[in-house]
């Protein structure tokens, strides 16, 4: 047979790869110039008095009236004209206003890890809106970007491949150079949200992790992060952990470091028959575990969040319902809507709550924001739930 149309090209070498990383990295760092004009790195929003009095649960003639008769220092918006918050001065209106919900004297931080093995469910996207508006309502939260590819990295305005190295990472953690976390955390572009960074060289964890446990019968490969985190829990409200897609050594670590678990999932077939997996996986996994435990592991909360969802969708009612079924009161009360404010280009660099002025339909903007809104109020009872748990102890 003849065959000789086929094109045949040129055989691609691992120096070929190299080309193209080095390539991509320099159009991605090109994109992210554009994008967070002027200065390439992220600016942290300001909010309106109408937003900081809705944060607050007051109205805005109250929070005027406040402010008239002598607000607390560190509370009052400088800027002339309009009046305009910085998120500082947001922060501490919503610590006095809203202190029945602040985490208690001498309580420690709730831990809380996002994951599922699905790719693409919006973990990260979650990780990161949930800082923001938990930090909104008055919390100190850690973020902590677990996954090498570093997309919670990024969404701080960070270059993870070229502007993280190795030593700012859990790497150094995972290979047992540091006992705690503290020397990896990072103040951000947004006041009240540290980070602990990733970026690829933390793949190589994943062989330290079981090559230190061979050497070591007594080392308990899954625990380095909880322990890591010890030092830390008293100086945050919240610390988020956000996993790669696998389960990995790093999701290990994040599962046994957290009180609770947040799963994202998209009303699709593929992401039910996914969490049938997770659970068994993670179940057996954390069984065999358990066993070198003196106390079994046991979560304060695991809530399921519905995301990406589309009414017109036809299945999404079905997919919905079943969920409910399997989940019962798991799943939480708040769905975040599939919406163009989130699926954007610019949204891989930032997120609603990022946003001060949106391009597209105003309603749009306003329903993404308040599910983003609500979703960390739902999160909230749950941390007050932990801490009240905790406190009754
Ligand atoms: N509510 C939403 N509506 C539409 N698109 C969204 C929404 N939330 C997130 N996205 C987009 O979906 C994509 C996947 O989101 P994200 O990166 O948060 O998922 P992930 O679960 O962390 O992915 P991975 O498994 O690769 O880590 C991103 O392009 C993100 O901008
Ligand atoms: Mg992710």
């Amino acid at each position: 047979m003849q065959r000789d149309s086929i094109p045949i090209s040129d055989p691609v070498s691992i120096e070929d790869l190299n080309h193209l990383a080095v390539r991509a990295r320099g159009i991605i760092a090109e994109l992210r110039k554009r994008m967070l004009l002027p200065n390439a790195s992220k600016n942290p929003p300001t909010l309106s008095s109408e937003k900081v009095a809705s944060l607050c649960g007051i109205t805005k003639g109250q929070l005027n009236y406040r402010i008239k008769n002598g607000a607390p220092p560190g509370t009052v918006a400088s800027r002339g004209g309009r009046r305009e918050f910085t998120l500082e001065e947001a922060q501490a209106w919503t610590k006095i206003e809203r202190s029945e919900n602040m985490r208690p004297k001498g309580g420690k931080a709730v831990t809380i890890g996002i994951a599922f093995f699905k790719g693409g469910v919006t973990k990260t996207t979650t990780t990161m809106t949930l800082a923001q508006g938990l930090s909104l309502l008055g919390h100190r939260v850690l973020n902590i970007d677990m996954d090498p590819q570093g997309s919670l990295t990024t969404l701080h305005g960070l270059l993870p491949d070229s502007e993280i190295e190795d030593e700012d990472t859990l790497g150094p953690l995972f290979h047992g150079d540091q006992q705690d976390v503290r020397y990896a955390i990072r103040k951000t572009y947004w006041p009240g949200i540290d980070l602990i960074p990733a970026a690829s060289a933390m793949f190589s964890a994943e062989f330290a992790l079981p090559a230190q446990q061979m050497r070591d019968r007594n080392f308990e490969f899954w625990d380095v992060l909880n322990k890591g985190l010890e030092a830390v829990r008293d100086d945050y409200d919240v610390i988020l952990i956000d996993t790669p897609p696998s389960l990995s050594y790093m999701t290990i670590n994040a599962f046994f470091a957290s009180d609770g678990m947040i799963i994202p999932m998209t009303a699709s077939m593929l992401d039910m028959v996914s969490s049938a997996q997770f659970w068994s996986l993670f179940s057996d996994l954390a069984a065999s575990i358990s066993k070198r435990l003196p106390d079994p592991k046991k979560y304060d909360f695991i809530n399921i969040l519905l995301a990406k969802i589309n009414n017109n969708d036809t299945t999404t009612r079905a997919v919905r319902d079943w969920i409910s079924t399997v989940y019962g009161g798991k799943v939480m009360p708040v769905e975040i809507p599939m919406t163009a404010v989130s699926g954007s280009a610019a949204s891989e660099f930032a997120t609603v709550f990022d946003i001060t002025k949106y391009e597209g339909d105003a309603r749009t903007y306003k329903r993404a924001r308040e599910a983003y809104e609500s979703l960390a109020l739902a999160v909230e009872e749950s941390i007050r739930m932990v801490w009240a748990k905790r406190e009754a102890k």
